[in-house]
């Protein structure tokens, strides 16, 4: 007798893969079961298969109809600043008008760590916890959370202490990201500020499994990067790495090197920095939240206005990316300025058409891909025995339309280990 079988999906999508996620060619090759079943017990996955097969050889105390719908994993969104204060919306409209910003106006991350230091830890938990509400609403089952809008001790501190006070449906991955950007009143003595961020790293660990580090023109250089890398590794932090996203200054090689879990963003990546990330297993994390946001708005080191021609064509890049045999994933890059979304739904719809990505391509991305990226593969990320039950039953019948369509939240039922926790969209 086990626990639950859900019944009768209209297509059941498992993401199952290789022993090390999707890679190359097997990322178009997804495993899609037609009128498709699940069995669960005691939060876990017991068998996948036929509904005609399982309906046979496990009985259920409960059984749930999802005929005409389409079944997944839960998504995984290994990359979010989830815990910050105030609002970017008017900056963002200055820049697609092409307004110019009057100098001295505090804008970008440094405009959200003053507002974030003045914030209550009342205030940022609640924020967070109804961002997490509208993250599972959109079918996100687990997801990474960054600090990284304090830029001092005890800021960085206190974001990660609510970010491990948060209980929510959504597993939760924590990082600290003191290395975010140099903070306006360490502009002149940056070494200073890399000292800070190591300084902080034991007291951090209490909370964070990662140590992220922005390697980027706008962010720190990677001699700066190695040296926090380098104490991070001693305390026990597993690595991410924020990698040349606004120019190529070697930092997919330098998270290769070190062993991270992942490098992000990779908008500039280089062949080299390609080739050492597929060699040594990296996951490039995308971020196509930013791309359609941003674009070729993204401020330039020297704060002037990046021009078109000087932007990526991110369908040759990712393509370029795919064949090098690197791990890709996708990740929402929830915050105010760069990629305001909690929806890893909407991150599926840009990544295809802007990064010309199969469905297959793009559900393995959102799945189990990205929980590599989060060293949990072996747990979660697809459907498959012993795994965590962390299901999402869709509105419509194929797992293409939930890509194909856009605006609109698709999900009706999430499932996070076994238990019912969102049902007609909506958390319960
Ligand atoms: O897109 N180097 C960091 N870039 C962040 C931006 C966060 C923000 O603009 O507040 C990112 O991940
Ligand atoms: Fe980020």
């Amino acid at each position: 007798l086990i626990d639950l079988l859900i019944a009768h999906a209209a297509e059941l999508v498992t993401c199952r893969t290789g022993p090390r996620g999707a890679i190359g060619p097997g990322l178009a090759q997804l495993e899609v079961i037609a009128d498709g079943a699940v069995a669960i017990d005691r939060g876990r996955i017991v068998e996948v298969g036929p509904t005609r097969q399982l309906a046979r050889r496990h009985h259920a105390r409960r059984v749930l109809q999802v005929r005409g719908r389409l079944v997944s994993p839960g998504l995984v969104d290994p990359h979010s600043h989830l815990i910050f204060a105030g609002t970017r919306h008017e900056e963002w409209e200055d820049r697609v008008l092409g307004r110019a910003i009057p100098p001295g106006r505090l804008t970008g991350i440094r405009y959200t760590v003053a507002r974030t230091r003045r914030a209550s830890a009342a205030v940022l938990r609640a924020q967070a916890l109804a961002d997490l509400d509208t993250m599972l609403a959109h079918g996100t089952t687990t997801v990474e959370v960054k600090s990284g809008y304090g830029l001092d001790r005890d800021t960085e501190l206190r974001l990660l202490r609510v970010a491990a006070s948060l209980r929510h449906p959504v597993c939760t991955v924590l990082t600290y990201l003191g290395a975010h950007v140099v903070p306006t009143e360490y502009l002149d003595r940056r070494d200073a500020y890399v000292d800070l961020v190591i300084d902080t790293m034991p007291e951090a660990r209490r909370h964070a499994e990662y140590c992220d580090l922005c390697c980027d023109p706008n962010c720190f250089t990677t001699d700066e990067c190695r040296r926090m890398a380098k104490a991070a590794l001693a305390l026990g932090y597993r690595l991410r790495v924020h990698a040349d996203q606004n120019g190529p200054v070697g930092a997919a090689e330098l998270a290769a090197e070190l062993g991270a879990s992942s490098a992000d963003h990779l908008d500039h990546v280089s062949p080299a920095g390609m080739r050492a990330m597929a060699r040594r297993g990296t996951v490039g994390v995308l971020v196509p939240g930013v791309t359609h946001h941003l674009m070729e708005m993204t401020p330039r080191p020297d704060g002037r206005r990046l021009l078109p021609a000087q932007s990526p064509f991110w369908p040759r890049l990712v393509r370029r990316m795919i064949a090098a045999g690197i791990r890709l994933a996708l990740a929402a890059d929830y915050n105010p300025g760069s990629s305001p979304t909690q929806s890893m739904q909407a991150v599926m719809q840009l990544a295809a058409r802007l990064y010309r990505l199969g469905y297959a391509e793009t559900w393995h991305m959102s799945t189990i891909n990205a929980a590599w990226a989060l060293d949990r593969g072996e747990d979660r990320g697809s459907l498959e025995a012993g795994k965590r039950a962390d299901v999402v039953v869709w509105t419509v019948p194929e797992h293409g339309m939930v890509i194909n369509r856009f605006g609109v939240n698709l999900v009706d039922i999430v499932m996070k280990d076994g238990r019912v926790v969102v049902e007609r969209g909506v958390p319960v």
